[in-house]
Formats: structure tokens, sequence, C-alpha cells
């Protein structure tokens, strides 16, 4: 997968080459280029916005610069920064990497279409999901728009159709300065599912709102801490009733936590039954 960012602050993109994203760039499994959008300013200033018409507070972005970056960018011939990881020692494998198991990607094959993805993160978006998130893994070439201020001019986003398959996400009901922290949360959900980056897809299937729930809470050793206990059914070997506990405590947090996930979750009787019970206080 290819990643290009463009931004009036690319130093902000520094995160993607850790952790994760920087152990895929170093494996070849992810390309990331940083634009700073002011490459593309005509005047002296190096001005990328301006005040609004119709008036109001703030500045929204240009046309005249975001046009030819977006131009350039969906053509491959934008220079910017190619960013490497900051890992080089990476050849060990995590634990849980499994070894001789061919990474299955979560969608299979996505519509022939030759347009690059653009996201622009922006408040005014549709909320981002993991489902949204399993999509966008089957991508090969996603661009980010980071808009600062009031935004960008929105023709710069009606004329972007034109070369890319354009949308415009939300990462929650809160406004950020712009949408660089964005592009981290999207980037990070999105480039750990990419077939054999994480290594284990058994970790991406349990993970929280893969079936529609939260999951549960999770324990290691030592059995005994600070006099708290681990939950005795998660020592007692008996995989099926570990299952059923996981299932509950899940089932229990999505009830407490996030109750309104229910309704379109995949719930069997024995859910049923038992969230009836919580339900009555039991
Ligand atoms: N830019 C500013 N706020 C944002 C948000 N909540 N989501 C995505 N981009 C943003």
């Amino acid at each position: 997968m290819r990643l290009d960012v463009i931004t009036i602050f690319p130093e902000y993109l520094d995160p993607l080459r850790h952790a994760l994203l920087g152990k895929a760039i170093e494996r070849g499994a992810l390309q990331v280029g940083v634009h700073d959008l002011r490459s593309w300013a005509t005047d002296v200033h190096k001005s990328v916005d301006d005040s609004p018409f119709g008036g109001g507070p703030g500045m929204v972005m240009k046309p005249e610069v975001w046009g030819p970056a977006l131009d350039d960018v969906a053509a491959g011939r934008a220079e910017g920064q190619e960013l490497e990881s900051s890992l080089p020692h990476l050849n060990k494998p995590r634990h849980d990497d499994i070894e001789g198991v061919a990474p299955t990607p979560y969608v299979e094959s996505r519509p022939e279409e030759d347009k690059p993805l653009l996201i622009v993160p922006t408040p005014t978006g549709k909320p981002f999901t993991q489902a949204d998130a399993r999509e966008f893994a089957a991508e090969e070439h996603i661009v980010f728009a980071c808009g600062r201020y009031e935004g960008i001019d929105q023709r710069v986003i009606d004329d972007a159709a034109r070369t890319y398959r354009v949308r415009e996400v939300s990462i929650g009901d809160y406004v950020l300065i712009g949408g660089e922290v964005a592009v981290l949360v999207i980037a990070e959900a999105v480039v750990r599912l990419i077939p054999g980056v994480l290594g284990n897809k058994r970790s991406h299937e349990e993970d929280s709102f893969s079936d529609g729930l939260l999951e549960g809470p999770s324990y290691t050793k030592p059995r005994q801490w600070r006099g708290l206990e681990v939950p005795e059914v998660l020592t007692s070997g008996n995989h099926a009733l570990v299952d059923r506990w996981r299932r509950e405590q899940s089932l229990k947090r999505t009830f407490e936590r996030r109750p309104e996930l229910l309704a379109k979750a995949e719930l069997d009787a024995q859910d049923k039954a038992y969230l009836e019970e919580l339900d009555n206080g039991d």
C-alpha cells in the first residue's frame, strides 16, 4: 500500500515512521510520502489560505494551491519526503507472528478502479468505523488531504472527484485543529489490517467492533497482584467455559458502555438470555 499525505505541517506525520507502521515500511508492505502543501503556493508569502467569501471568522484554504497539489500527487509526480522506518532492526518476529500462515485479506478484491482514494479528514465527514478501516486496507494508494483553519474551499473536494474516489471522514464528534492527527488515527487503523502486517489475523477478528461488540477485559501473569485475582475461569483450562465467559464479558461491557451497538450485533439465544439477565439487574 502507498499513502501520500498533503499537509502544511509535514513533521506532524513523523509518528507514521514508528512502531507497527515503521515495521510495515521496513518490510516493504507500506510506502509513505509526505508533501508540504506550501510547495504548491505561488506567492512570495507561500500563502495557502484566504478570508471566507460571505464573511465570518477564520480562513479557508485556497483552491489554486490544493488543486495542483492533488493533481501532482495523484499522478505520482510530487516529490515530497519519503518516510523511512525508525526501526531498522525488525527482522525478529513478534509474539503474534505466525510463521508459514498465508496472510488473508479482509476484502478479497475491490471493484476495478484506477482512481486512488482521497480521504479528507473533517469534523463534517461521515464517521470513520472499523468497517471503513477494513475496506481501506484493500486499497493500493490512499491520499490524505489535511485541512486546517475553517477547512478547504469546497470546489477542491468537488473537483478532486474527477481524479479520485473522495471520502470525507470524521474520527469523532469533536473538533481538532486540523486533519493531521486524524490521518495518524486512520492510517494506524488501516495499516494494521493489511494482510501480513500484524501477522495474526485472529487478533483482528477478536478486535472490538469486529463482531459488533466491545472486547472484554484481558489478564496476564501473575495470577494475584496487589490482592487482585485473575478470574478463575481463565486458569481452568476449560476452553469452552473460557469462550463463554469472554463472550459474556464482551456483552456486559457493550451493554454498560455502548448499548446502542447491541441492536446491530449478531446475537444467539444464549447471548439474548444473558442480556436479559443484565437488563433485569441479575
Ligand atoms: N479535523 C478537525 N476535526 C476533525 C475530526 N473530528 N475528524 C477528522 N478530521 C478533523
